[in-house]
């Protein structure tokens, strides 16, 4: 495990951006985001990229940044909810799936946090794409994480435990 990425997927709410700064700290790794990233280079928020440029060119943009992850090492990263669908993640690091129910993911989100999420504007588009993408998650993952009803503090343990 020692030097590779850790990799953090899931559907949107889950805190994947939460955990992967957690264990960053906690395993003196560096901390990565993909959507923070693409919003760096554009200097524009997601829902702002969304709208101008269109989905198909955020994805493009997703690639380009699974690219530049499979040449870092020691990075805890923190994806967007569509990242798995890069063509290469399984070359990028340890993938950790942040599993909780859809009903879980729609309570942690306020009206602010929803907005800045386009695909989350629809709850049931939402809901048919959380379904559509259940499985992907789970195949591409090496190890999944079930996040219901667990503190940070637990969450990063159980990590811990698992990638030592
Ligand atoms: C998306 C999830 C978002 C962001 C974009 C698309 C998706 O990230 O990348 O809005 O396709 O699920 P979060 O999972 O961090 O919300």
């Amino acid at each position: 495990m020692k030097s590779e990425n850790i990799v953090f997927t899931g559907f949107m709410a889950c805190g994947k951006s939460t955990l992967a700064k957690a264990l960053a700290r906690e395993l003196d790794l560096v901390f990565l985001d993909s959507d923070s990233l693409i919003e760096a280079k554009f200097d524009k928020s997601i829902a702002e990229i969304f709208a101008e440029f269109g989905e198909n060119f955020f994805r493009k943009e997703e690639q380009k940044i699974a690219d530049f992850f499979c040449g870092i090492k020691n990075a805890s990263i923190a994806t967007g909810g569509g990242f798995i669908q890069v063509s290469n993640l399984d070359k990028i690091g340890f993938c950790v799936y942040l599993r909780a129910e859809f009903e879980t993911l729609i309570n942690r989100l306020n009206l602010k946090e929803k907005a800045k999420r386009p695909l989350f504007c629809d709850e049931n588009k939402a809901k048919t794409l959380y379904n559509a993408r259940l499985k992907a998650y789970e195949e591409k993952a090496n190890f999944i994480l079930d996040i219901e009803n667990k503190s940070i503090q637990e969450l990063v343990g159980e990590l811990k435990k698992r990638i030592k």
